[in-house]
């Protein structure tokens, strides 16, 4: 039988709706404390949605290896089974240190292209550098300290260094980083977790006050970054952070073959996709969850990249419909 095409058009609600689904199951838990509850409740939504697509569907960026994690494991297979043979890069809760302490930026993440689509990025570290769109390819690269970084594109920008601002991951690896930005007068926005929305807010600079990105987070988060930026426009470059020889055996199943490689954005993600993410707590990217009696409120940010279409849609979910309050 031939394998239908990827239509992307049709197929972007769907993953809208996958979104969605685990954002409303993680609410209940936001401000719980329960960061593995959390997780759970919206990785047990999201599977059930994405089984409801026509499609026959890889996880290639998933909860984990397929010993240490049941559900939307890598290589798990979801879909009807029907339709096309599409990759999906999820994170059912970016963020759930975020959702268990209420705080900022909370999301849930879902990419979806064409077979081959995406890196399989084993889950170690991934050195990041982002910046939005509107500049020259290599206005920034990996081979310039944070601060020459800075200078760079302060002088594309047309402004002093003093008007740039740098998100970063809070984390004791990035204090040397940290210094070098601040040395060019420069500001920080530092963040507690969720380097995909961190990433994603550089595409936005007028909403965000973003102009920059950089420092190591998840790999896994570095594709799903990636399939945003891709949508939004902006460039991201990437290398792979080995601490020891079992994340190299990691790589190296995962079908990694130059450990030193930088990768930019249409490496990590290498054809057209569609890129759906939802707010669980309130961010810049997207709003969180709105509790009204006999409501959930949801918004979600779907975009195409063969369109550059970026669509922000709010969601409202009766209740009652359902003991999980989602309808069918
Ligand atoms: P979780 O959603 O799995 O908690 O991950 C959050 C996160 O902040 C990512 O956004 C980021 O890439 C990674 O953790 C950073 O890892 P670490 O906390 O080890 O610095």
């Amino acid at each position: 039988m031939p394998t239908q095409d990827f239509n992307d058009r049709m197929l972007s609600l769907g993953l809208a709706r996958v979104s969605e689904a685990a954002a409303l199951a993680s609410a209940q838990w936001i401000g719980r404390g329960d960061e593995k509850a959390a997780d759970q409740a919206a990785v047990n939504a999201m599977r059930e949605q994405l089984n409801r697509l026509e499609i026959q569907g890889t996880v290639v960026i998933g909860e984990g290896e397929r010993d240490e994690a049941p559900m939307l494991y890598i290589g798990e297979e979801v879909g009807t089974g029907q339709g096309p043979e599409v990759d999906i890069a999820l994170d059912p809760l970016e963020g759930t240190t975020l959702t268990a302490k209420d705080m900022p930026n909370a999301l849930t993440v879902i990419t979806m292209g064409p077979r081959g689509s995406m890196l399989h990025a084993p889950d170690v570290y991934m050195e990041k550098l982002a910046v939005g769109p509107g500049f020259r390819p290599g206005v920034v690269t990996m081979d310039m300290s944070p601060s020459e970084r800075v200078s760079a594109l302060a002088s594309a920008k047309g402004v002093s260094t003093h008007d740039i601002t740098v998100c970063v991951l809070d984390r004791p690896r990035h204090e040397d980083m940290i210094e070098s930005i601040r040395s060019t007068d420069a500001a920080v926005r530092l963040i507690t977790d969720g380097d995909v929305a961190g990433i994603i807010h550089c595409a936005e600079t007028a909403r965000t006050g973003i102009d920059m990105y950089m420092g190591s987070g998840g790999a896994p988060e570095g594709v799903l970054a990636a399939g945003a930026l891709k949508c939004m426009g902006g460039q991201m470059y990437a290398k792979l952070v080995f601490r020891d020889e079992d994340e190299r055996g990691r790589a190296r199943k995962a079908g990694v073959t130059n450990f030193d490689r930088v990768y930019t954005r249409d490496d990590l993600v290498t054809d057209d996709v569609i890129f759906a993410a939802t707010g669980v707590t309130d961010g810049s990217v997207v709003a969180g969850i709105k509790r009204e009696p006999g409501y959930f409120t949801t918004e979600t940010i779907l975009m195409r990249s063969k369109t550059g279409s970026v669509r922000r849609m709010t969601y409202r979910n009766p209740v009652s419909r359902s003991p999980t309050g989602q309808s069918s």
